[in-house]
This record gives C-alpha cells, sequence and structure tokens, in this order.
C-alpha cells in the first residue's frame, strides 16, 4: 500500500466508530477528506455533522451530508481527523492545513475523538514536524520573538489566512519532550490563539495506516 492508500484504509476503518444518529465532527486535509468521501456511502444514516473548516463544510455539503454549526449541537459524539504528528501517547501535533483553532474546539467538544493517519505520521519525539501556531496579526512579532526564547524558530507562513482572520507561525526546530507542558507554555502567550499541540485533550483512538493493514492504537 502507497501513502494514499494507507490514507483511505485507515478512512474507512473509521466507519466502524460512526452509529445510527450520531452527530459527527469532521476534520480537514487529505486524509479527512477520504473520511468524508466514506461518510457519504451512510450519510442518511446520522443525525449531523459540524466541520472544522470551511474546506470541510464544502466538501460535506457537496455529498449532501447535513453540517451543523457547532452552536446549536450540544454533543459531538465522535470526531474523525488527522493530524501531522502522534506520538505513542496519541498526543497530536496538528494544523498543517491551518485549521487547528476549530479542530482543537471540536475535539474538546467531542466525546471521543478517533485520529487517522498513515504511519508516517507516528513519531518517538514530536517537533520534525513544524509546530503551527494561529496569532492575532498584531501580535506576530511579539510572539515570534517569544517563541524563540523558547528556542524554536517560527516562520511566518506566507499567504495564508486562518478561516478566523488570523496568521499562522510554523515553529521550526523543537525537539517537544513534554507535549502538555509546551501546550500550556504556548496557552499563556499574549497574542496566540491556538498551538498546534492537542496533548491536553489528545486522541482516544489512533488508526494508523501501513503496508500491512490498519492498526488500532488506544
Ligand atoms: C489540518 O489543519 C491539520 O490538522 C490536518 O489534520 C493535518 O495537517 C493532517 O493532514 P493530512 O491528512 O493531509 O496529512
Amino acid at each position: 500500500m502507497n501513502q494514499d492508500e494507507m490514507k483511505k484504509a485507515v478512512a474507512k476503518a473509521a466507519i466502524d466508530y460512526i452509529k445510527p444518529g450520531m452527530t459527527v465532527g469532521v476534520g480537514t486535509g487529505s486524509t479527512a477528506n477520504y473520511f468524508i468521501d466514506e461518510l457519504a456511502g451512510i450519510k442518511g444514516q446520522i443525525e449531523t455533522t459540524v466541520a472544522s473548516s470551511e474546506a470541510s463544510a464544502v466538501r460535506l455539503k457537496g455529498h449532501g451530508i447535513p453540517v451543523e454549526e457547532l452552536n446549536m449541537v450540544s454533543v459531538i459524539d465522535v470526531y474523525v481527523d488527522g493530524a501531522d504528528e502522534s506520538n505513542k501517547y496519541l498526543h497530536l501535533m496538528k494544523g498543517g492545513g491551518g485549521a487547528l483553532t476549530r479542530e482543537k474546539i471540536v475535539a474538546a467538544v467531542s466525546k471521543q475523538f478517533v485520529c487517522i493517519a498513515d504511519e508516517s505520521k507516528l513519531v518517538d519525539i514530536m517537533g520534525e514536524f513544524p509546530l503551527p501556531i494561529e496569532v492575532i496579526p498584531m501580535a506576530r512579532s511579539y510572539v515570534a520573538r517569544e517563541l524563540v526564547k523558547l528556542g524554536g524558530q517560527p516562520a511566518y507562513r506566507e499567504g495564508f489566512i486562518t478561516d478566523n482572520g488570523n496568521v499562522i507561525l510554523d515553529v521550526h526546530g523543537l525537539q517537544i519532550m513534554n507535549p502538555v507542558e509546551l501546550e500550556q507554555t504556548l496557552n499563556n502567550i499574549a497574542g496566540i490563539v491556538t498551538n498546534g499541540l492537542f496533548a491536553m485533550r489528545p486522541a482516544d483512538v489512533l488508526l494508523l495506516g501501513t503496508p500491512g493493514g490498519v492498526k488500532t492504537i488506544t
């Protein structure tokens, strides 16, 4: 199986977690897109979906899958999304597609978080993928200086504006030994809206695509 086939395989496997009448949180990115395509096959059985980005909402609606605003639902039963990196504790790094803020909100609301990823995403120590940070535009330079103090090399994601009207700094050069601690530290820097570490609320299940098939890690 190549990487794309592994992504498709985990997207298909995630359908097992969707039960009739559920409200489904839907993530963003190429793996989540395959999940949306699979979800189309059972769209008559679910209550509704909540999308973590405008792009995913458009794809869902394109399949005729209902999409609801988060404020209109009281619970999300299961959230299915990809990741840029995961460690064995299911701490994730997300935001490669820039949707991290809405993703973190949807993850917070969801009873169960099923992460779907190909095996290249599983790492021992997170940080090889640059850590995405969504920043209020006026705070960009200040936040960048604070990130340098933490040992990172922030790069401004040129020409990219998030669904919330903010900018992204991608932080290179971090070796994230304690993801929970770094997530909390970053949360305390004024001007940071969201950082891409999903460690305080990790995934509950990781469906990992491997050449031999889908592995379930809990
Ligand atoms: C989107 O902002 C990200 O959090 C994605 O979940 C992540 O980048 C994974 O994307 P792929 O499935 O395209 O690798």
